[in-house]
């Protein structure tokens, strides 16, 4: 990329019109007391849009001015960002030509050979008709439409010498262009079409790219998309982006999608097993409202132990036949529950999630078999740890009254209870 410099010639002075200034009042006016300095980027693109395309040094001193900011910092935000144009650019078109990797080995080289052989030899010299200048800058963000330009707000992509030769051919004649992929795909899509999301019709309408003639009137676009971007997108001027557009639609299909899916009759096992945890739901948290919530308590409460006799047979009939609900208790028996800590991988919020599931004692979870393991398992946070950590091997020697390694140093008070969980 090339050095980003000042102007040589500068005029004498700049301040925004009575209307721009109106509104970079009231744009200020968003910021808190203290970071109007955020508003940096829409001002200076006001400023260019003012200045037939470019900033000035001028320019750059009045904003700093005006957001009470060093001019260096507000030199710096025009130097770097190459949406910024630092000396006068061409009346019709300023062509930015991604040189970035990508770019290149789809044959960027190849356009600038075409930007120096027909607008100028260097970077932002203008033509000698004045209608054209061009810079290499770095990646656009269109990668995937390597190679491409960028003319003000546009983009033209997956570009050849013939194409690129035709979009200068066309913008000099006047006549309207395209932006976007310039070999009939639409945006980033497979070139032979939609190949997911096919349940969305977004192939035909909506937000493709409008044909107009590119003459350099938006160079005083407020239109621009940096502008929209930088200003907050569609609360700039009411109009969604493209993006924001898109969105819109994915989600409108995804929610339709998932209403399809709730009418249906018969419900998949994969949904069945997740509703069971809700159902019990509320006579859990009811049960152990007392117990100090964790984000593991959460599952659990799904599997609440004192479900009345009937939801506890429904639960049992959704879930998975892999899973079966072992034996719980709604409190400890005696009101004294074993210390579950001293199974290795069991620290304090597992104790709690046990607790809540109706867990209290080493008998219970020595007596689970698979498919008990299985239903405690599915309302763990992480699926697996039974198993890995051996409770059910630990539970049985502690339920005999026998102590473990783990045991022993759990009472002796050298276990760090969290690193038990891990
Ligand atoms: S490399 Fe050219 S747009 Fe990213």
């Amino acid at each position: 990329m090339a050095v980003r410099r000042l102007a040589a010639e500068q005029p004498e002075s700049f301040e925004f019109t009575e209307k721009n200034l109106g509104w970079a009042k009231k744009l200020i006016d968003r910021y808190p007391a203290g970071r109007q300095a955020s508003a940096v980027i829409p001002l200076l693109w006001r400023a260019q849009e003012q200045n037939e395309g470019w900033v000035s040094e001028p320019a750059i001193r009045y904003i700093a001015d005006m957001l009470d900011m060093p001019n260096i910092r507000v030199l710096e935000v025009a130097t770097f960002y190459t949406m910024f144009q630092l000396q006068p650019v061409g009346r019709k078109a300023h062509i930015q030509v991604c040189g970035t990797t990508p770019c290149q080995l789809r044959g960027s080289e190849d356009l600038i050979k075409i930007c120096k052989s027909r607008i100028a030899k260097h970077m932002h010299e203008i033509s000698e008709d004045g209608m054209f200048s061009w810079e290499e800058v770095e990646c656009l963000g269109a990668c995937v439409n390597a190679p491409m330009v960028q003319i003000f707000k546009d983009t033209y992509e997956d570009l050849t010498e013939d194409t690129f030769n035709k979009l200068i051919d066309d913008i000099a004649a006047g006549n309207e262009v395209t932006p976007g992929p310039q070999n009939g795909r639409r945006f980033s899509m497979a070139e032979g079409g939609q190949t997911s999301l096919t349940e969305i019709d977004d192939n035909t309408k909506g937000d493709l790219p409008v044909p107009h003639v590119v003459d350099g009137s938006e160079k005083a676009s407020h239109h621009f998309a940096g502008a929209s971007i930088n200003t907050g997108g569609n609360d700039y001027d009411g109009v969604p982006t493209p993006a924001e557009d898109s969105v819109a639609k994915v989600k409108a299909a995804f929610a339709a999608k998932s209403a399809e899916k709730a009418e249906a009759p018969a419900a998949a096992p994969a949904e069945k097993k997740a509703e069971a945890p809700k159902k019990a739901a509320p006579k859990k948290a009811a049960a152990k409202k007392e117990a100090a919530p964790t984000k593991e308590a959460a599952p659990k409460k799904a599997a609440a132990p004192k479900k009345p006799a009937a939801a506890k047979a429904k639960a049992a009939d959704d879930a998975p036949a892999a899973e079966k609900e072992p034996e719980v208790l709604t409190e400890a028996r005696g009101g004294k529950a074993d210390d579950l800590k001293k199974l290795k991988g069991v620290g304090p919020k597992l104790e709690a999630t046990l607790n809540e599931l109706g867990f209290f004692h080493f008998d219970q979870v020595a007596a689970w078999g698979p498919e008990e393991v299985a239903w405690v398992d599915s309302r763990l946070k992480f699926k697996g740890r039974i198993e890995r950590d051996g409770w059910i091997e630990q539970a049985k020697i502690l339920a005999s009254g026998e102590t473990t390694e783990f045991s022993k140093r759990v009472e002796a008070g050298d276990v760090a209870s969290s690193k038990s969980e891990d």
